[in-house]
């Protein structure tokens, strides 16, 4: 007599094992206290704590570098705990101008454990013909109130990836993230060297030398002035150049760039001639993509032209014009749509939207989206702009 061989699947077990539970679990169920479950728990208040989602701040003072630079001393102006954040990290604060609602990002310049004492420093540089700047500059005053994002970016030191010494290239407002970073190194909070190189005009054009000087007599800290129109003792004359680069570097090292348009690339094209490995490479992009004629692979012949942009927005459907020289997202916030948006250089997703309809131009640089996302149909619109009637949905 031949024997039948039963086949046992996994999923079979899985079942077996699953029915014998059921009687522990009930049992558990019908013996276990009777107290309520809480309305929160202590984990989803400390999530709550660090990602806020929107913060009401106040502006309790307001240092003047110059007449076009100036930092903001913000705390919460619910007298709350401020979100926590990691030295190089940014805040996006959120204005109401005239008609338009903006977004703005700005890296925080003061340090972490400052945040814990209850203050933010952000630093606003005068951009030519800047929307945002200049109001902010020529505005907002003390006790001013301001809605700002929980701090968010990635230009951060990581020990398990970065060098333990980071050499940092800034220009202009671009020093903030590594203002920050040096506080973090001197106050002992961040285990890591820096050499940072400061390129400016003059000396004159420098912010937070005085501070830079006070950091930099810590041992880890080593800051390089390098001055492009002026010759002036103790500082180094022209360009942040591999050279230059090499000339202060250790062996091996991590580079972050944080800087104007015009310092990218320059300083961009310098850090490929020295053959870093990518991941030892960080670049801030706080770049408000919005003179789309000067990126490559524009479409020069719908250069200037309008759109219709159609909204569809929490229920509502809302129509605007949108130009084919600015961002989407320029064109919702002139509508004063209120449109999620932090980075507004196409990395972060957090404005992503699915464009239901019509033809856009992304440029391939500032393209953050996942491949699902592009697969899908959704776009990032701080970097898309219409090359015809579009039909957006935001939700
Ligand atoms: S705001 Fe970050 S991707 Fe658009």
């Amino acid at each position: 007599m031949s024997k039948r061989k039963f086949v046992v699947k996994s999923g079979m077990i899985d079942f077996i094992n699953f029915a014998k539970m059921i009687p522990t679990r009930k049992s558990h169920l019908e013996n276990g206290p009777l107290t309520r479950v809480p309305a929160t728990y202590p984990i989803n208040e400390l999530a709550k704590l660090n990602h806020p989602g929107k913060m009401e701040l106040c502006v309790s003072d307001i240092i003047v570098h110059s007449d076009d630079v100036k930092s903001y001393i913000l705390k919460s102006a619910e007298s709350k705990k401020l979100a926590p954040f990691r030295a190089g990290q940014y805040l996006t604060i959120q204005l109401k101008i005239g008609s338009s609602l903006v977004t703005r990002p700005y890296s925080i310049a003061s340090t972490p454990n400052d945040a814990r004492k209850g203050f933010y420093n952000l630093t606003v540089k005068r951009v030519p013909d800047g929307f945002v700047s200049g109001y902010v500059l020529d505005n907002i005053k003390v006790g001013d109130k301001i809605t700002a994002y929980s701090p968010e970016g990635t230009f951060v030191y990581e020990p398990i990836r970065d060098a333990k010494t980071v050499v940092g290239i800034a220009g202009g407002s671009g020093i903030t993230p590594f203002l920050s970073l040096a506080g973090s190194i001197a106050d002992g909070t961040c285990d890591a060297n820096l050499v940072l190189l400061y390129g400016a005009r003059t000396s004159k054009d420098l912010i937070f030398k005085a501070e830079l000087d006070e950091l930099s007599k810590n041992d880890k800290i080593t800051v390089v002035y390098v001055l492009s129109d002026s010759k002036e003792k103790g500082y180094e004359k022209g360009f942040i150049t591999a050279e230059l680069i090499q000339k202060y570097a250790p062996e091996t090292y991590s580079v972050f760039l944080c800087g104007p348009k015009a310092m990218y690339e320059f300083a961009g094209k310098e850090i490929e001639k020295l053959n870093i490995r990518k991941k030892f490479v960080r670049f801030e992009l706080f770049s408000s993509a919005s003179k789309a004629n000067e990126i490559p692979g524009f479409p020069m012949d719908k250069e200037g032209l309008t759109f219709e942009l159609t909204v569809k927005h929490f229920g509502k459907e809302t129509k605007i014009p949108c130009l084919s020289n600015e961002s989407v997202l320029v064109a919702l916030e002139r509508a004063g749509i209120e449109a999620p948006a932090r980075c507004r250089s196409g990395e972060c997703g957090f404005c992503r939207s699915k464009l239901v309809s019509g033809e856009v131009f992304v440029p391939s640089n500032t393209d953050g989206r996942r491949i699902a996302d592009i697969k899908f149909g959704y776009i990032h619109p701080c970097s898309t702009y219409p090359m015809s009637d579009l039909a957006i949905k935001i939700d």
